[in-house]
């Protein structure tokens, strides 16, 4: 146990839409059924970027963004039995408390038990660990992994194989686990179908992967961006649609999707965040028993709609968050498929940049070439 403030480097956005700002903060030591963790590696995620921009209503400002990252444990606080000094962790946004309505139903991931001070960019006692230049620093999603140190809280924190490396498997914290689980959990791709992804950045690429493991047999990528379907093709994808090209664009995606299939889609995923191909996604999936996952997280206050016959008919509307992976049980699995060569993390990293250089790494994440961008500290 430690109960010495320590002070690092971190990246604090002190205000919307301006760059980041590399300081020194003052991270307190982890209180009761908290954990401090060193962070080694994170990648940066259109979340991070949202928030960032300061579209998201929730946001809070100045904060330490990051949620997908990977770090060791330095100290933990009174009561913490789950992990100990040296292990290796994920720090999760979705925790898993395992003793809340939503953790016991058996029917969801989402643990609720911190829910309400998470979304306030606190600590589950109100309270926030990051102080920079004497001013209150908030955490974001319970992880803030853009600093050296961060305080979460231990329902957040899974433990991990020590074999792993750090600078790959945090991409496990988000992107990577939200579309392969969306495919193997949410969905349940069965074998032999046919699978219609939209969207191919890290998550669209995910649930190709997992697809794929899955045994589908068809699997559709679209995207505007015909960059990605190199990629999109390594990763299984066996089609590939742009909507936009100069054949599609006077014609309806989901029209499209259609013909290609004789009568529609068995599954198909939205990982984009634009509602209008959330309709297409579900407008696209077979009469009688098409379903249709959500992914992509639409900007707040935008709304969904379709005819209701298209439900009527037999197709299913759903959503999935973090690939319905329930955090600390699920993660550290998904860190063994990888290290049994069963699902690929390497093939996302695109950019890699020193963590001083996260500015940058935004950047590179709003141009069209880049999938992940790793962070190294
Ligand atoms: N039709 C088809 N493809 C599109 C369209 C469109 N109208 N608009 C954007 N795209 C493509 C982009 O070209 C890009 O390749 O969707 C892809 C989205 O990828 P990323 O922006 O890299 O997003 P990713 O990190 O995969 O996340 C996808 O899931 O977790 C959420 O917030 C996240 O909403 C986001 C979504
Ligand atoms: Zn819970």
């Amino acid at each position: 146990m430690s109960n010495q403030p320590i002070k690092c480097k971190a990246a604090v956005a002190w205000e919307p839409n301006k760059p980041l700002s590399i300081e020194e903060v003052e991270v307190a030591a982890p209180k009761k059924g908290e954990v401090r963790v060193r962070i080694i590696a994170s990648a940066l995620c259109h979340t991070d970027v949202y928030t960032w921009s300061g579209k998201d209503q929730e946001g809070k400002f100045p904060c330490i963004l990051g949620h997908e990252g990977s770090g060791i444990v330095e100290s933990v606080g009174e009561g913490v039995t789950s992990v100990e000094i040296g292990d290796h962790v994920i720090p999760l946004y979705t925790p898993e408390c395992k003793e809340c309505k939503f953790c016991t139903s058996g029917k969801t991931n989402l643990c609720q038990k911190i829910r309400v001070t998470q979304g306030q960019g606190v600590m589950p006692d109100g309270t926030t660990r990051f102080t920079c230049k004497g001013q209150e620093v908030f955490h974001f999603m319970g992880t803030s992994v853009f600093s050296e140190y961060t305080v979460c809280a231990e329902i957040s924190i899974a433990k991990i194989n020590v074999d792993a490396p750090l600078d790959k498997v945090c991409l496990l914290g988000c992107g990577v686990t939200t579309g392969v689980g969306a495919a193997l959990n949410t969905a349940k791709v069965t074998k032999g179908s046919n699978v219609v992804v939209f969207g191919l950045g890290a998550v669209g690429l995910a649930v190709i992967q997992g697809s794929q493991l899955a045994g589908a047999t068809r699997i559709i990528a679209v995207d505007i961006n015909e960059k990605k379907y190199k990629l999109a093709a390594d990763f299984g994808a066996t089609d590939f649609v742009n909507p936009l090209s100069e054949e599609n664009k006077d014609k309806k995606i989901q029209d499209i999707i259609v013909g290609m299939t004789d009568g529609g889609a068995d599954y198909s995923f939205e990982c984009i965040g634009n509602v209008e191909t959330m309709r297409a996604a579900l407008e696209c999936c077979h009469k009688g028993w098409g379903e249709c996952t959500i992914i992509g997280v639409a900007e707040g206050g935008k709304e969904i709609s379709t005819r209701p016959f298209q439900l009527v008919t037999g197709r299913v509307w759903r959503g999935s968050a973090f690939g319905g992976v329930k955090g600390r049980s699920g993660v550290p699995e998904y860190v063994n498929k990888y290290l049994r060569g069963e699902i690929k993390v390497d093939e996302y990293i695109t950019h890699n940049f020193n963590f001083e250089q996260i500015n940058d790494a935004f950047t590179a994440l709003k141009g069209g070439d880049c999938i992940r961008a790793v962070m190294h500290y």
